[in-house]
């Protein structure tokens, strides 16, 4: 693993998030998470659906406290700002600004000036495929296209902590796989330590230093494994013998979860 000692690391001791409903039943989202990410890394989570990704997430920058344990990002308490990109799964772009002022809107609220503001925002929607959208309002783009504007958004504060929650769900195949490799370029720009959610097994291990396997609680973490595949990483990995074993390995790992889970909806049927 290439960590990058300038940036904080994240840990998470013992943590645990319910969230109460109406009629006093309560969910547990999170239930005893410890894991160790390392300055630089980049940590992707894999998990059934409901299982606690976008809770975690949400506990890391701070949105969330934790009812019980610790998170530390830096050797401090979190709490949202511009040193955290946060793509959110729901995008929460701002509709009465064009895909421009989305995206410079934290240099904005830094007070960065407009010139260098402008720099940096045709940059990154040049890198995200979107530079003829600049001038487009929310409402004017598709879903995939909403999704690589809350990226270029995140990565426009140079943020030391990534937080991405499937960022790449609304893209189609081919988009979604020059993104991943646009993603790994922009991150080894400046090697923030990342933590990526996604359903995609392919996606986890391209992108990842360790892949997550999250289980609901009151196990959330399940299993942990290196991705050893050295970077820079290109298209061809995707084809090697050593990432093909991963893929069978993490495919096993996450259908047994599904099917051996007494609590699943597809119990003993793998
Ligand atoms: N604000 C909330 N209020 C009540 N329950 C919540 C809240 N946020 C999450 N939950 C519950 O916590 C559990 C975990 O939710 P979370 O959104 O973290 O799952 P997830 O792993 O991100 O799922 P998905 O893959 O579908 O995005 C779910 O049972 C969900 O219903
Ligand atoms: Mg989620």
């Amino acid at each position: 693993m290439i960590a990058n000692p300038g940036q904080p690391g994240i840990v998470l001791k013992h943590v645990e998030k319910s969230f109460g409903r109406p009629g006093g039943t309560v969910t547990t989202a999170v239930a005893d998470f410890s894991l160790d990410i390392a300055p630089g890394e980049f940590v992707t989570i894999l998990g059934p659906s409901g299982c606690g990704k976008t809770t975690l997430l949400r506990l890391v920058n701070g949105l969330l406290k934790p009812d019980g344990g610790s998170v530390t990002v830096g050797e401090r308490t979190p709490v949202p700002g511009p040193d955290m990109g946060f793509v959110f799964q729901s995008f929460r772009l701002i509709p009465w600004a064009t895909a421009a002022r989305n995206v410079g809107f934290g240099l904005e609220l830094a007070g960065v000036e407009p010139a260098r503001r402008q720099e940096t925002v045709t940059r990154l929607l040049d890198r995200v495929g979107l530079s003829r959208y600049a001038g487009a309002y929310p409402a004017e783009l598709s879903g995939g296209m909403k999704q690589r504007v809350a990226l270029a958004r995140a990565l426009a504060t140079e943020p030391s902590i990534l937080l991405l929650d499937e960022p790449f769900a609304s893209l189609d195949a081919q988009t979604r796989e020059i993104m991943q490799l646009e993603l790994l370029q922009l991150w080894s720009e400046r090697r923030a330590t990342a933590l990526f959610v996604t359903h995609s097994v392919e996606e986890a291990i391209l992108l990842a230093d360790r892949v997550v396997v999250m289980g609901a609680a009151p196990n959330s973490l399940r299993h942990i494994v290196p991705i050893d595949l050295p970077r820079p990483r290109r298209d061809e990995v995707r084809t090697s013998p050593a990432f093909i074993a991963l893929r069978n390995e993490l495919t096993g790992i996450i259908r047994a979860l599904i099917t051996e889970d007494p609590n699943s909806p597809f119990f003993n049927r793998g």
